[in-house]
């Protein structure tokens, strides 16, 4: 059973502190009541020969989407880069036709037909959220959506610049929403085709006017050097990081801002590699999600995420579960989950074979058992 070094922490910075020990629990009304068994419970589940973790929290996705976009996924693999599909009207533009096309039942349903398949593979939790409106009616309409979908609900109004506005000009919506939708965090997408610095700098002003935390889609394709903007904004969480300058690495590991992984999109998009193992050494508040979209990561499997995230930036086990457990939980402002601890909810996975299984057997959806609360 994986428990916390000890109780009550927000995260962990030293996953190798995290105890690995034979045990038990019992739960009662969706909630951990002791760290051993209950010899009368009404159920008993035997994990000999598993381990017994706490539920995934998949701290950053792209629910809710209408459709995949596989014929792009094919233009990338051949060579053509994700800008210049984006600027030929596919990537993001494409998903916000699909969406707008789609009624609420057939995004809700494909999005509900996505959270069972994740709960299926150990995600008790799940974050979504808006940024394929591209227009305010469309972006109030998907925050709506997100909130039938997701645990938490990211407003991520800043995805792509809609035709008719420059970036400053749709900022000027985008401050106009975050006073209007009802979103958990705000998120923004800073890259050469999408917003800059200043945008990130002036979103952390409204999520700080909105008392909500700041996130953002940071150095994917290029090191635009938004780390030190987003930290000096206050930001919860700086995503991607796959082309992280150097000089930015401590900065952040000091911070109390976690670096949130996404190996899924690197793998799929031959992108670079963001240091993890010099993230992870330096301290930083590590943390693994899916990033789960039609676009750069069609992937919804957590243990494929540990997978990828154990050989690729030469993590243990235990380093992948803290990233895709309390940490990730952190990020979503959750004190009531992510660990294994007498009071927490009982989001509770049992895996069919040790947790060091979960990524060597790399492919294999290990989850033998799932309690959601
Ligand atoms: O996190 N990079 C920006 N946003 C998404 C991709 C969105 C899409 O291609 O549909 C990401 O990778
Ligand atoms: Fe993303």
């Amino acid at each position: 059973m994986l428990l916390p070094p000890e109780a009550g922490m927000p995260y962990v910075r030293r996953p190798a502190d995290l105890r690995l020990e034979p045990g038990s629990l019992t739960v009662e009304d969706g909630v951990i009541v002791a760290l051993e068994d209950d010899p009368g419970a009404d159920v008993l589940i035997d994990a000999t020969g598993g381990a017994i973790v706490p539920g995934f929290v998949d701290c950053h996705t792209h629910l809710p989407f209408a459709g995949w976009r596989a014929e792009e996924y094919e233009q990338k693999v051949t060579g053509v880069p994700y800008e210049e599909i984006s600027r030929r009207g596919g990537g993001i533009a494409s998903s916000a036709r699909a969406l707008a096309a789609a009624s609420d039942d057939e995004v809700l349903d494909q999005a509900r037909e996505i959270r069972t398949e994740m709960l299926a593979h150990g995600t008790t939790t799940v974050e979504a959220k808006t940024g394929y409106g591209l227009s305010v009616e469309a972006e109030l309409r998907a925050a709506g959506l997100a909130r039938r979908i997701g645990d938490r609900v990211t407003g991520l109004f800043a995805h792509s610049i809609p035709a008719g506005y420059d970036a400053a000009g749709w900022m000027d919506e985008v401050d106009a929403l975050a006073a209007r939708a009802d979103v958990d965090a705000l998120d923004i997408y800073v890259e050469s085709v999408a917003f800059r610095n200043e945008d990130l700098a002036r979103l952390g002003e409204i999520a700080r006017r909105e008392g909500v935390p700041l996130r953002a889609h940071v150095e994917q394709f290029n090191a635009n050097r938004s780390v030190p903007v987003a930290l000096d904004a206050g930001a919860r969480s700086v995503d991607h990081l796959a082309c992280l300058h150097p000089d930015d690495l401590a900065p952040l590991a000091a911070a109390e801002c976690a670096a949130v992984l996404l190996p899924g999109a690197e793998f799929l998009g031959a992108e670079q590699l963001a240091p993890g193992r010099a993230l992870a050494d330096a301290g930083a508040i590590c943390v693994l999600a899916t990033d789960c979209n039609p676009g750069t990561s069609p992937v919804l499997s957590m243990p494929l995420i540990v997978g990828l995230a154990v050989r690729r930036y030469g993590w243990t086990a235990l380093e992948a579960l803290a990233a895709c457990t309390l940490n990730a939980a952190w990020v979503l402002g959750f004190d009531d989950r992510g660990s294994i601890e007498v009071g927490k909810r009982a989001d509770i996975v049992v895996l069919d074979s040790p947790v060091e299984h979960l990524a060597y057997r790399f492919g294999r959806n290990p989850i033998a058992e799932v309690i959601a609360a």
